[in-house]
């Protein structure tokens, strides 16, 4: 099939080259022309684990191509998939209006063979209004065509999203006619032989499945945040808590570990996304609301435990490990570790960072943290560490070297990856998240 990918963002190049992995030929657009060459290169613009060499194969097989011409890329599909942002808006609802013009440029080119699928996250009942739109703009342009239009949300996680496009737990299609069904679930055909459950549902329950979605994963972190705080006054040791709890099939385990609180582009922005929602519809949602007040006031929390192990901030160094909001990424848009940096930066402690992958994006926004070359550079001379991300290779860390080049040895924890008992074994003092 023919495939046409408007938006090279991070879900428009996971999802246009992993179409191209099954066979289809893409072709993906974005206006930004400098991103376009420098894929056309074979060079990824953020990290995001096989997604490179997907490209790069996809792309010497003819299969995947970029361009930065709307006309070429909407002539090429039949389906045009719609992957550009929609950032938070003044009133925390998503702003619509890259999409907005996406469709307003993609009207005139549109012919009958288009159909148009909507992937991007977008508020509830905008797939209706967009599709009424088309049907009315299309006349303008005396187009004798009927283009059919889909939302197919997409539930990739940066870090995996390769893997989780390549082996979905569900794929959602909010359809209402059925060419475009159909077209979908020959699109999908390899995933369905394979007994993925396919939901084929009406655009407003599409749209609010990805929300739901979303919202439920960020409440089940805030929930074990609040049940960790609660740990730490009795005693109890979160981790197990999270066991015992996830072990009821009705729970489960996924995404009931304590840490820092959530970040990224997605669960900080849909959640606020779902509360306006709800509140624009006379249902302000208390449940999402206290998810979202238990993440904001995660950084309350650290920044209390970073002061209570410095004792003051004159003349500290803190050496920070991890800025990404979790590993596997290079992202830190809505990272928990930035507020924390900020306030140390203005109590002027010295903010020494180690990431494997995001330093760079961090430094940018970030100028006067001191970016080291490697986890031992960050600790060196520093009062306290503190883990916010938990990169794997930060477990392989020689605490017996740790503790001769540290002014004190502190850990903080916040992602509660170490074994208490073995870090205070090498002299540490240890804190970590619902852990005493
Ligand atoms: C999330 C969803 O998991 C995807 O299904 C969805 O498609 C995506 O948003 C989206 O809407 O595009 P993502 O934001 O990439 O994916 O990352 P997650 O793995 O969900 O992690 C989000 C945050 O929660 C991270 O800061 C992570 O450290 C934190 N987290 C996660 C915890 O603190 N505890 C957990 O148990 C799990």
């Amino acid at each position: 099939m023919n495939i046409s990918i408007i938006g090279v963002g991070y879900v428009g190049l996971v999802t246009g080259t992993c179409f191209a992995e099954l066979g289809n030929h893409v072709l993906c657009m974005d206006i930004d022309e400098a991103k376009i060459n420098q894929l056309i290169e074979g060079r990824v613009p953020f990290y995001e684990p096989q997604l490179e060499e997907l490209i790069k194969s996809n792309y010497s097989l003819g299969r995947l191509d970029f361009t930065s011409n709307i006309e070429e890329c909407v002539k090429f599909g039949e389906l045009v998939f719609i992957t550009v942002g929609t950032p938070e808006g003044k009133n925390k609802s998503p702003d619509m209006h890259y999409i907005n013009e996406v469709i307003n440029e993609i009207i005139p080119l549109l012919e009958d063979k288009h159909q148009i699928v909507v992937k991007s996250t977008v508020p509830i009942g905008s797939s209706r209004e967009i599709k009424e739109r088309v049907d009315e703009e299309i006349k303008k342009y005396n187009i004798e065509a009927e283009i059919e239009l889909a939302f197919n949300p997409e539930f990739l996680s940066e870090g995996t999203a390769v893997s989780d496009f390549m082996f979905p737990d569900r794929i959602v299609l909010g359809v209402e006619t059925t060419p475009i069904k159909n077209k979908l679930l020959q699109l999908y055909g390899n995933f369905i032989e394979e007994n993925i459950p396919v939901l084929i549902t009406k655009y407003e329950t599409a749209e609010m499945i990805k929300y739901a979605s979303n919202a439920f994963l960020a409440t089940k972190i805030s929930y074990i945040n609040e049940i960790a705080a609660i740990c730490e006054y009795y005693g109890a040791n979160i981790k197990e808590v999270a066991d015992g709890v996830g072990l009821d099939r009705r729970i489960g385990n996924n995404f009931l570990r304590a840490g820092a609180g959530y970040g990224g582009s997605c669960f900080p922005k849909d959640t606020r996304a779902l509360y306006s929602l709800g509140a624009r519809a006379g249902h302000k949602p208390q449940i999402v609301k206290a998810a979202i007040n238990v993440n904001d006031n995660q950084k309350y929390i650290i920044i209390k435990k970073v002061k209570k192990l410095l004792g003051d901030f004159e003349d500290k160094t803190v050496g920070i490990l991890g800025v990404a909001f979790k590993p596997g990424t290079d992202d830190i848009r809505e990272a928990p570790a930035s507020p924390v940096i900020d306030y140390l930066i203005r109590k002027k402690v010295k903010v020494k960072i180690y990431d494997p992958k995001a330093m760079e994006n961090f430094k940018n926004l970030h100028s006067e943290v001191q970016c080291c070359e490697n986890e031992y550079e960050a600790c060196e001379n520093c009062d306290c560490i503190i883990v916010f991300t938990e990169w794997q290779e930060f477990l392989k860390l020689d605490f017996d070297y740790l503790r001769k080049i540290v002014n004190k040895p502190v850990l903080l924890d916040l992602r509660n990856m170490f074994d208490p008992i073995k870090v205070r074994e090498h002299g540490f003092s240890y804190l970590g998240v619902g852990i005493v």
